[in-house]
């Protein structure tokens, strides 16, 4: 094993247990391991870093809603990252959790450095901070936060306030400074310029504790606090490499690898990383990470893709797809882990290739089965199998001869051999082979992965060409004696091609890559990576007489169709209500609103069955009786959320559940049955329409513990401006549904009348001393 004299050091953020991951997380795990393994094959010494962010009041707002303690709740989705990482096989070296107690001591360590070192005063903060973002906002009160564009809450708390504004100038000369050795590298550019701009509009100083929640690290000496989220987030960097332990083997650790050499981030939490945190460690006289790399946004439907807009993807929805329906199909034998990394290897190829780091990019099904086939089943797969088994034929399973004049650079003697002048002989492609490897250095150095692919792509197209134009299946059988040597030849470059695109490949396409160098009779190439000889790709590293190892095919082809299969699968592994905020269990059917589905109770005349709101409204048992539709004895209770999983919205009167006098009487339910609706008064805090869905707004509602988006079909008779701010009843435990991508986690209250089914909102007026939150009952 080579001596490793440079280390390398790299972290993801740490994601936040509200919600199991997505693959917008698994995009930033993923980019993350491809450049660890690229620097372990480089023979750099790295430590790759990950792990959850679990304290601060969003998650205890989350586990307050479960009603779970939140360690439990952290517990539970901590692990779901962990184990989808694991399946996968992400190869962090640690996993930190914030609840750790090697967090704690290094937090409250980092506080009462940067307390000692006069940094740290006590005061009030009144202003507003927005909980979906955990971060401080400058505005009145009701001001949306300018990063996700939720309304904030005002905030009123004696606070223990870091000295920022003093780290203005500093931080502007450290970001610009022309020693590159002394500079935090921000990238892209565009980054850079938006971290600049933010610190020359002036820094103010920061609120680093809270006194209206427990949830969190207490601040050392004044138990009453606890420290800020983001400091408590952003020291995980360090706790994890042995920051605030005493242990000698912890010391020697942070000592090797801090600072970081890369924090890699979405772009949304760059001023955390680019601003907070450097002047934390400035503060503290500790050294500032070397760089932080931000990636853009993975967008599903058009837009980001996260669990309160309900636009999800899941990994696993990926893994299951692939791995079940391409890789098993083929290989009915395979394992399951087998099977899931087959299938991660797709997702990383797709992500990888398809979004130009840096930007904000589409995920679909449709384009992730199409770049598998064109790329990877199609390119290089097939031009593995059709050289592998040319040369299993023809060479006795062993690589053949290299023509000297390859090895040597003597052009001469292939010219006799490949007289055509065009750049494609064997020659050819030993030059190309050396430009494509330094090429795809260079890109994956500035993390431009979409183009180091590309490269590759366009030397594995030109070589398939050459495979085609030289057809060395025709000389097999040839008497002539040059045509074995062309035969050789063509055979040799092609294998040895494929050896060095598949070494430059190993950090992208782990497991494929793995199989291909095992049948190019090469061994393991995880050895090979540790022992370097993935890194040194000059031409003829080859050698003639090398056994292959046993054929079989590395991606089957996937059929059109799995586009479709893999929507249904993500369709119904909608997260149904459950006790982690909805998240953690996968969707049982909603058959009492689901009259499509086959289990849903047959839907009649009578107001009595099963769908709960005619049942409320109907009785008028709500006190908010005043507020609906003024003729509402002939009013209809109205589902005003899409409920069918193909999309369409629900008619704004559900079948059949018009309030009859007296009707009421034909099917009664108990008090017990009633109680099952929950029914809370909410706010509603944005409202907006659906592009292309001329009925649908999608609205986000304030439950008092947590946040809301609902999808309503009002949108023919509300603006959106009409909504925004007014107080309405929604009801809140059914199964949330996909609509045009997105899901909705709960069902407005609202009467209807008239022909038209005309809504009227079921809405409490400001006069009313009702909180947010109350319980309709
Ligand atoms: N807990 C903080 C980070 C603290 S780091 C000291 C946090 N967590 S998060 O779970 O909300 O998001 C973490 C990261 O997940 C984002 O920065 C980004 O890297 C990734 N992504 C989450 N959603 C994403 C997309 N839709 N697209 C791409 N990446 C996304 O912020």
């Amino acid at each position: 094993m080579p001596v490793a004299t440079q280390k390398f050091y790299l972290t993801t953020p740490i994601y936040y247990v509200n919600a199991r991951p997505h693959i917008g997380h698994a995009y930033t795990t993923i980019v993350a391991d491809v450049i660890a393994r690229r620097h372990r094959l480089l023979g750099h010494e790295t430590f790759f870093l990950t792990g959850t962010d679990e304290h601060g009041q969003k998650i205890e707002r989350s586990a307050n809603a479960a009603g779970i303690p939140p360690t439990e709740f952290a517990d539970e989705v901590s692990a779901s990252f962990r184990a989808l990482w694991d399946r996968m096989g992400i190869t962090y070296d640690d996993f930190l959790r914030t609840t750790e107690p090697r967090h704690k001591a290094g937090v409250q360590r980092l506080f009462k450095l940067l307390q000692d070192r006069g940094y740290i005063y006590l005061s009030t903060y009144t202003g507003q901070y927005c909980v979906s973002d955990e971060a401080y906002v400058d505005g009145p009160g009701g001001v949306r936060c300018p990063d996700c564009g939720r309304v904030t809450e005002t905030v009123s708390e004696s606070n223990y306030y870091f000295k920022l504004s003093a780290f203005q100038q500093p931080l502007i000369d450290q970001i610009e400074s022309s020693d590159t050795s002394a500079q935090i590298s921000i990238q892209p550019e565009s980054r850079r310029n938006e971290v600049l701009s933010f610190l020359r509009s002036g820094l103010k100083d920061l609120s680093i504790s809270r006194t209206s929640f427990k949830w969190g690290i207490p601040v050392p000496g004044d138990e009453a606090h606890v420290v800020y989220v983001w400091l408590d987030a952003l020291a995980n960097y360090m706790t994890a490499i042995g920051y605030g332990s005493d242990d000698p083997a912890d010391v020697a650790k942070f000592e090797r690898f801090w600072p970081a050499d890369l924090h890699l981030v979405g772009k949304e939490i760059i001023r955390f990383h680019c601003v907070y945190w450097p002047a934390f460690l400035m503060a503290a006289g500790l050294p500032l990470p070397k760089a932080v790399t931000a990636h853009g946004w993975l967008l599903f439907e058009e837009s980001k893709m996260s669990k309160s807009r309900g636009n999800i993807v899941r990994a696993e929805t990926i893994l299951d797809g692939f791995g079940e329906q391409v890789y098993a199909r083929q290989f009915p034998e395979s394992t399951k882990v087998e099977r899931d990394l087959f299938a991660s290897d797709v997702l990383r190829y797709f992500l990888l290739r398809e979004i130009p780091f840096g930007q904000d990019g589409g995920f679909s099904f449709g384009a992730l089965i199409q770049r598998y086939n064109s790329d990877l089943a199609n390119g290089y797969g097939n031009l593995v199998s059709r050289t592998l088994k040319l040369i299993e034929q023809s060479c006795s399973g062993e690589i053949p001869e290299r023509h000297a004049s390859v090895h040597t650079g003597d052009e001469t003697g292939l010219r006799l051999l490949f007289p055509v002048d065009d750049g494609m002989s064997p020659y050819d492609f030993r030059v190309d082979a050396i430009s494509t490897t330094s090429i795809f250095a260079d890109c994956v150095a500035r993390s431009e992965f979409s183009i180091a692919l590309g490269e590759v792509w366009s030397y594995i197209a030109k070589l398939d060409g050459f495979v085609t134009r030289y057809a060395p299946w025709k000389l097999t059988s040839s008497l002539v004696a040059d045509d074995a040597v062309r035969l050789n030849a063509i055979l040799y470059t092609a294998a040895e091609s494929i050896r060095i695109i598949t070494a430059l490949l190993y950090p992208v396409l782990p497991e494929a890559t793995a199989k291909v160098w095992s049948q190019l009779g090469l061994g393991d190439i995880g050895e090979a990576a540790r022992e370097g000889r993935l890194r040194d790709l000059s031409w003829g590293g080859l050698e003639p007489g090398t056994k292959l190892g046993p054929l079989a095919p590395i991606f089957p082809r996937a059929d059109k169709g799995l586009a479709q299969t893999m929507n249904d699968m993500e369709q119904s592994n909608a997260p149904t209500a459950s006790r982690l905020s909805n998240e953690l269990t996968s969707a049982a059917p909603d058959t009492a609103s689901d009259p499509t589905h086959p289990a849903a109770p047959p839907r009649t005349s009578a107001i009595g069955e099963a769908h709960p709101i005619t049942q409320v409204a109907g009785s008028g048992a709500l006190t908010t009786e005043r507020e609906l539709s003024p003729s509402h004895t002939e009013a209809r209770a109205s589902g005003l959320f899409a409920t069918r999983a193909s999309a369409q919205p629900m008619p704004i009167a559900p079948v059949s559940t018009e309030v009859a006098p007296g009707a009421a009487a034909s099917a009664q339910i108990t008090i017990d049955e009633f109680a099952k609706v929950e029914l809370r008064v909410a706010r509603v805090l944005v409202a907006e329409r659906i592009p292309k869905a001329d009925k649908l707004l999608r609205l986000e509602v304030d439950l008092g513990y947590e946040r809301r988006q609902i999808l309503s079909g009002i949108a023919e008779w509300y603006t959106p401006e009409e909504l925004v701010g007014r107080k309405i009843v929604v009801i809140t435990n059914l199964a949330p549904r996909k609509m045009r991508g997105l899901e909705s986690h709960g069902m407005l209250l609202a009467a209807s009348s008239g022909e038209n089914g005309r809504p009227a909102l079921a809405t409490f007026a400001e006069t009313d001393a009702i909180e947010v939150g109350a319980r309709l009952k």
